[in-house]
């Protein structure tokens, strides 16, 4: 049997010193695919920041070629060796990896371990369920650090909130009831984030300029931060007494210039999320909530289709921070 796949190979073009990768869609055969104990069907896969990463070759996270990429997928158990997956289950995968080290779900079949697998939650697509994927699986996984470690009375902040994560992090706030401000440098994006839940929409640049001080008013009840860099450094200044920032992304830098004072005067927790090694019992908790919270109208606004070919060239637009929402590619 063959499946169609994203195959990215690795080459050194003539007089070029460094090799180069190409991306092309390309029929192959199922004896090609990696070990593991559940094959399945992939219906739905997605684009996330990761994936540009890995789809433009930036930060070597793939090492052997050739590569599918795709770091989540969902679809139907096609055959299993597992005892808690039996074919015709609906699973997700996110993580652990794969679309890095692993084959991934740019591929209409791929192969992994049950130890790698969700159910599909109780009342989710399997389209819905890639509409939020890895990015909204992170939100949901910050929302719940949050709210695990106190929020306070102002508004939840999300950064980056025109993208994947940020699109699904102020919907899901706004619908536990959170006041959410959405920053974004997309000021046309204000009323597709006031649809999902947005209260109060801030310009991004008023966020990224230095604080100038260990501390400025105390402004937010919480935060979710996608962007890093010197947002993240002035956020902090800005948390109210005893507040967390979920810490989930880098898309405005990795480095992070601050004090301890946030920490030592006003008890701010900086809080790291990490979605791809996160154990089993903490991403089923998040996937029942999600499924719980979300609302099917506003989830599909988020989604923009995508196609296998497509994917070289969007991967480059969600690198530049152009993408809005979230991609979903139908296999
Ligand atoms: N920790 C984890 O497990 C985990 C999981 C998933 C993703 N992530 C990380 O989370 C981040 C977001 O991922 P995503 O898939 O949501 O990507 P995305 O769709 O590209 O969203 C990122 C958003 O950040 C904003 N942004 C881009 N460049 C910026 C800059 N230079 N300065 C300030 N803001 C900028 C843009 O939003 P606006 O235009 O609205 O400002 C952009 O849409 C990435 O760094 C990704 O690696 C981490």
């Amino acid at each position: 049997m063959t499946f169609r796949a994203l195959l990215l190979e690795e080459f050194t073009p003539e007089g070029a010193e460094r090799p180069t990768v190409s991306a092309s869609v390309q029929e192959i055969g199922e004896d090609r695919l990696p070990e593991g104990d559940v094959t399945v069907d992939v219906e739905y896969s997605t684009l996330n920041y990761k994936d540009g990463m890995v789809l433009s070759n930036v930060g070597r996270l793939v090492r052997n070629f050739p590569h599918v990429g795709g770091i989540d997928f969902s679809g139907t158990v096609a055959n299993s060796n597992d005892d808690r997956y039996n074919v015709g289950d609906r699973v997700i995968l996110t993580g652990w990896h794969v679309g890095e080290s692993h084959w991934g779900g740019y591929a209409e079949r791929a192969r992994v371990s049950g130890d790698w697998l969700v159910p599909l939650p109780q009342g989710l697509t399997t389209r819905e369920a890639m509409t939020i994927g890895t990015a909204g699986l992170t939100s949901m996984l910050a929302m719940q650090a949050l709210e695990d470690h106190g929020l306070g009375s102002g508004p939840i902040l999300v950064t980056g909130a025109g993208g994947g994560v940020g699109s699904v992090a102020v919907h899901l706030l706004s619908r536990a009831g959170h006041p959410v401000a959405a920053s974004t440098g997309r000021r046309e994006l204000g009323e597709y984030l006031t649809a999902l839940g947005a209260t109060e929409i801030i310009d991004r640049a008023e966020l990224s300029e230095p604080a100038g001080r260990p501390l400025l008013g105390e402004r937010w009840g919480g935060c979710i931060d996608a962007v890093g860099g010197p947002t993240l450094s002035h956020v902090l200044t800005e948390m109210q007494y005893r507040t967390s920032v979920s810490a989930c992304g880098l898309a405005g830098g990795n480095a992070l210039d601050t004090t301890v004072i946030p920490f030592l005067l006003r008890g701010v927790n900086l809080l790291g999320i990490d979605s791809v090694l996160c154990p089993t019992d903490t991403r089923s908790r998040a996937w029942n909530r999600i499924s719980e919270l979300v609302d099917h109208d506003l989830l599909s606004s988020m989604a923009t289709d995508a196609t296998l070919d497509e994917l070289p060239r969007l991967a480059g637009e969600i690198l530049a921070g152009q993408v809005k929402g979230r991609t979903v590619v139908k296999l």
